[in-house]
């Protein structure tokens, strides 16, 4: 357990965790499209496709979302399901370990069931394979024996939607990405769809805030819905222990200088990865194993939790050679950066995450 486990734990966790989802989260969830907020392409694009397979009583192509963590694509899964109006079925590819695992789940689908796999670049390969024929053909060959006297026997699946959710597209291989008949890649949220995510939780739990109070929580939300949804329990908890329970700018602002939340939205962890960069490494490059071990994270974290971010804020760059600090990720810091060459990338970067080295 790390110092950071309480404000990254729902992020890595495997789908076997799901149902709990912390308890903060299941009565916030949208539980249809029209309740989402944001993501407009995807939604839109989901919608077409839900509305053909309805209207044609078939099963709808199967479903890949990606993006980093937090961003909605569990509750997209859901809302997939919902909107059907059928069961979902969930599991995670660190979960399926044999294909017989995998070949027990899918056998006991029922006709247009939505099939939800968490982490689908996780799943084993043996079960990869098992999943191929079963997306394409509705049909799983479960072998018998070992062996040369080893047979396949062919099964019947029902139709059924696959959803897979994935936080590292690039690990996808290109059969299991190919037989996807819709990918729908999430991206960052904006400041005013941030801004309405916050007032609409502000609702659900019946907390008092101002539209200045969810702007505040909103612009440290690091584009992401669920750290939106968390900042405003936390912020609700000190509004309600120091104040007068509403919250309002000041008070938002007060309550997130205490959780180490910084104006736009870089964290203890974020703040960390950054300054080691810096500060230990000259602003790189450094490679990620190394970078991690200077925060005492993981590499995974690191990379999926904070990385994303920072690129995106254009602080950081991965580069072939490894993580590199941008002249904004030095100035961020209030660090004067070098002149030239080593330890700065320029800003604007695009995003190498899947393609990265190690
Ligand atoms: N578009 C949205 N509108 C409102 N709330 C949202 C939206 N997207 C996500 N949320 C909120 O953010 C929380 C996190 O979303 P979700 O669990 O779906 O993320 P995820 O992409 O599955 O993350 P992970 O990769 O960590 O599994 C949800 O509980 C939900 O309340
Ligand atoms: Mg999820």
């Amino acid at each position: 357990m790390s110092e950071f486990d309480d404000l990254y734990e729902p992020d890595l966790v495997s789908a076997q965790a799901l149902p709990t989802d912390g308890g903060a989260e299941a009565g916030v969830r949208p539980a249809k499209l029209d309740e989402l907020i944001g993501q407009n392409r995807v939604r839109e694009q989901l919608e077409l496709l839900l509305s053909g397979a309805k209207a044609r009583q078939t099963a709808p192509d199967h479903i890949l979302l990606s993006g980093p963590p937090g961003l909605g694509k569990t509750t997209l899964a859901m809302i997939v399901a919902a909107e059907l109006g059928v069961a979902l079925r969930q599991t995670s590819g660190p979960a399926i370990e044999r294909s017989g695992d995998l070949a027990a789940v899918l056998t006991s689908l029922g006709p247009s069931e939505v099939l939800f796999i968490d982490e689908i670049h996780r799943m084993a390969r043996p079960a990869e394979e098992l999943l191929y024929t079963a997306m394409e053909d509705y049909r799983v060959d479960v072998m018998v024996g070992k062996g040369p006297g080893a047979t396949a026997i062919p099964l019947d699946l029902e139709p059924f939607t696959l959803v897979g959710a994935t936080t590292r597209s690039g690990l996808l291989t290109g059969p299991l990405r190919d037989r996807f008949g819709f990918v729908g890649q999430l991206d960052f949220y904006d400041r005013v769809d941030l801004e309405a995510i916050v007032g609409r939780t502000a609702t659900i739990l019946q907390v008092d805030i101002t539209d200045e109070g969810a702007a505040e929580i909103a612009g440290r939300s690091r584009g992401t819905p669920r750290i939106a949804n968390r900042l405003l329990r936390r912020v609700r908890d000190f509004a309600q222990v120091r104040a007068d329970g509403v919250i309002t700018r000041p008070i938002a602002r007060e309550a997130l200088a205490l959780y180490d939340v910084d104006e736009i939205g870089l964290d203890r962890l974020d703040r960390a990865v950054l300054t080691a960069l810096v500060d230990l490494f000259s602003g790189g490059p450094v490679g990620l194993n190394t970078l991690a071990v200077a925060v005492g994270e993981q590499p995974d974290t690191v990379e999926e939790v904070c990385e994303p971010f920072l690129v995106r804020a254009g602080m950081l760059a991965r580069t072939p050679r490894g993580r590199v600090a941008t002249v904004h990720g030095w100035r961020h810091l209030g660090r004067t950066p070098p002149v030239s060459g080593a330890g700065v990338a320029p800003a604007p970067l695009f995003d190498e995450a899947d393609h990265s080295p190690p």
